[in-house]
């Protein structure tokens, strides 16, 4: 596969092919999933549930980031490698762009941040700075104690217009992807189809432009033994790890992945 850029997302996107993303923490997943043609490497904060064994992502720091980032980078063959910002670590504009900063200095291609409307200043610095910034919105577990546990968002009629709104607000401020978490496939398809970025669904339905899963859930890994509804276990019927990477790739491609027994209604 030749290196995937921004250019190359927005051109899926505009000729309708899906785009397929994974979290990956360290170098030979990272090999293993690029290999397979996953085309975004994420390396997510979820790292502090699946690697690190705690309850939420709250504890992990840029440190973590960064360690896991070089690793990724060093195994990728290709794929674009979009990072997480952790919790707190773009609570001021200071701490953004220095965390950013030590983020794409280890690896990183593009920076996500959790979060909402507000997010349209953080972005839009980074953008001017050249940072390529993805909005995830919908479930943010950074936020969890907020949202009062791990829920679908965007299912009341306000809820709804307001994420809309944001989803538009963050594509003008200089967003350069849309993450959609745990949110009515209806809303995702209207927010995919509102806006010119790349729309990338967990729990969203199939409409979005891709899809994206936590790694150690779609290998059937989940620590706790139950996975979430939007959860596909990719290892069945399959006899290798990187079988289990390219049926994704394929299902993702295919629209097959997500059946309507991974989605939400609104
Ligand atoms: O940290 C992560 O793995 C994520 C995914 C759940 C999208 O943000």
């Amino acid at each position: 596969m030749s290196d995937v850029t921004l250019t190359t997302l927005q051109s899926l996107k505009q000729s309708g092919e899906k785009i397929a993303m994974l979290t990956c923490y360290d170098a030979t997943f990272a090999h293993a999933a690029s290999q397979a043609g996953v085309e975004v490497l994420l390396v997510g904060d979820s790292l502090g549930m699946v690697l690190q064994g705690h309850d939420s992502t709250l504890p992990v720091t840029v440190a973590d980031m960064a360690y896991h980032v070089a690793g990724v980078k060093r195994g990728n063959q290709g794929a674009l490698i979009l990072v997480d910002l952790p919790f707190m670590a773009y609570a001021t504009t200071e701490q953004c762009l220095h965390n950013c900063a030590t983020l794409m200095q280890a690896g990183a291609h593009m920076v996500k941040l959790e979060g909402a409307g507000w997010l349209a200043e953080p972005i839009r610095l980074l953008a001017e700075r050249g940072i390529p910034a993805c909005a995830h919105l919908g479930l943010t577990p950074q936020a969890v104690n907020i949202l009062g546990g791990y829920k679908v968002q965007g299912r009341q009629d306000a809820q709804a217009r307001q994420m809309r709104a944001d989803a538009i607000a963050l594509e003008q401020a200089g967003a350069c992807m849309l993450l959609l978490e745990c949110v009515p496939s209806s809303l995702a398809a209207e927010i995919s189809q509102a806006v010119k970025i790349p729309v990338i669904g967990i729990g969203a339905g199939a409409a979005t432009d891709g899809q994206v899963l936590v790694l150690h859930d779609m290998l059937g890994l989940a620590l706790s033994g139950r996975s979430p509804k939007f959860v596909k276990n990719f290892m069945t019927g399959q006899d290798s790890i990187a079988a289990a990477l390219s049926a994704y790739v394929q299902a993702v491609k295919a629209v097959s992945f997500p059946a309507a027994e991974h989605c939400f209604s609104a």
